[in-house]
């Protein structure tokens, strides 16, 4: 939210974000026809955006951003009034999903279809009071518990049912998304939780037309990864080992020290590997490998994070050799651009009556969702070619197939 303030005021670029920088190629090499994505297709602008959300903690957003640390104290100073005006609205929230934590902000009453309602209530009024056209809804909440799809989670009825009786099995990242759908808001999850991965919600987003996506996004050591070890399968070198490792102390690092959160992360980063480098198909390259990723909370770092991969690989012969990674990131700065793109892709989806899950947008998680049955694509080119085709086929443009035999004919 600060990030949009200061480049609507010209205080900073929004560098990282595809939506605001990118260019997408129409037509041959040699036409010399590169527009701007936000020319090609119809995005909503940044100064008609107004933000909004629920936190279990009553900071404003300046306080928020001022003990998230991550802002120079001269840019928060700019974007203080901005930040003050935004207060949370008081959280669903189950500590059972997320233990590390607990804040006052929250709804209390009734069963969790009543909250599923004061959610929707809150849409509404949110909507209502700022004048908007159209809404987006993206999961910015903490990790919650790694759980697998139940009974309830089954249909539309099943998961009524379940908020009437006030199952355990819904998670409150779940009566969110629940709440968005049937507000008619596009959802999406950056976080690595089930969430709406589940028939119930993605057919509810299908039945009122609305485009979802998820889950938890590729900002950090899954990026690097999905950079690297396409490029290592694309020249058939073997890999025996990867070893990764981060330290990170904001507040998503102290959730991820308990170990049901942490079991949500660690699937969305352990998936990436396999299904890039195929070990079915390639044994004798991939069919050994050891994968390991750690995440340990380290307060004086903030969110600063520290991400450290140990590689082995193997070439000709079988000869071994070593990749090491020190990648000294940020986590929200890599983070922000991705929940702009998100928003306004999601929005642009929307108008042009995408509905169900959102393949095109696989480029910014770490665990695309996908019909069932279809692995995901996690090499970050393809998801990329993925996502401008898409736009070029939104607006009846050719596809580039990078063929390249039409110049030589
Ligand atoms: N680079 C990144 O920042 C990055 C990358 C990939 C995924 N993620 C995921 O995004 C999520 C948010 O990360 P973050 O660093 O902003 O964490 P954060 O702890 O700074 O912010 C999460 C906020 O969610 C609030 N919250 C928790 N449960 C809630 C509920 N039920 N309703 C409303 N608010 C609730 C918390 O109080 C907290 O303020 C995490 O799941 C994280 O793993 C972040």
């Amino acid at each position: 939210m600060a990030g949009v303030q200061a480049v609507r005021k010209g205080w900073g670029a929004p560098v990282g974000s595809l939506t605001q920088l990118g260019t997408v190629r129409l037509g041959k090499r040699t036409d010399n026809n590169t527009p701007a994505i936000k020319d090609f297709v119809p995005l909503a602008g940044l100064d008609d955006l107004v933000f909004g959300g629920w936190d279990i903690f009553e900071d404003n957003a300046y306080a928020a951003a001022k003990n998230a640390n991550v802002l120079k104290p001269e840019l928060l100073d700019k974007v203080k009034p901005f930040l003050k005006k935004i207060k949370p609205m008081p959280a669903v929230f189950d500590q059972n999903y997320v233990k590390l934590i607990s804040g006052p902000n929250v709804k209390t009453a009734g069963t969790l279809m009543d909250k599923a309602e004061a959610l929707i209530a809150d849409i509404a009024e949110f909507k209502k009071a700022n004048k908007c056209d159209r809404l987006v809804m993206i999961w910015c909440g903490s990790t919650e518990s790694f759980t697998k799809p139940t009974a309830t989670h089954q249909t539309l009825a099943s998961f009524e049912k379940g908020l009437r009786k006030n199952s355990k099995d819904i998670a409150p990242s779940q009566i969110y998304a629940y709440a968005a759908l049937r507000s008619g808001v596009p959802f999406a999850n950056g976080a690595p939780n089930l969430t709406h991965d589940i028939p119930a919600l993605l057919d509810l987003a299908r039945d009122r037309g609305l485009p979802v996506c998820g889950k938890d996004f590729k900002t950090g050591q899954t990026y690097m990864k999905t950079l690297l070890a396409p490029g290592i399968k694309a020249r058939m070198l073997g890999m025996n080992g990867w070893f990764s490792t981060n330290i990170l102390g904001n507040r998503d690092g102290e959730v991820l020290e308990d170990p049901g959160s942490f079991k949500s992360k660690e699937e969305t980063k352990l998936s990436v590997l396999d299904q890039i480098l195929q070990p079915k198909l390639y044994p004798d390259l991939y069919g050994d490998l050891y994968h390991a990723v750690r995440i340990n909370y380290y307060p004086p770092r903030g969110d600063d994070k520290e991400g450290w991969d140990a590689i082995d690989i193997f070439g000709w012969l079988g000869y071994p050799m070593q990749i090491k990674i020190d990648f000294l990131c940020r986590d929200s700065i890599l983070a922000a651009p991705l929940v702009l793109d998100l928003v306004l892709f999601l929005d642009l989806a929307h108008r042009a009556g995408m509905k169900g899950i959102q393949e095109w947008l696989s480029f910014y998680f770490k665990a695309p969702m996908t019909a069932p049955g279809l692995y995901p694509e996690h090499d970050i080119f393809i998801q990329l070619m993925k996502l401008k085709n898409t736009l070029r086929w939104m607006k009846g443009e050719e596809l580039i197939t990078h063929l390249g035999l039409e110049y030589y004919d």
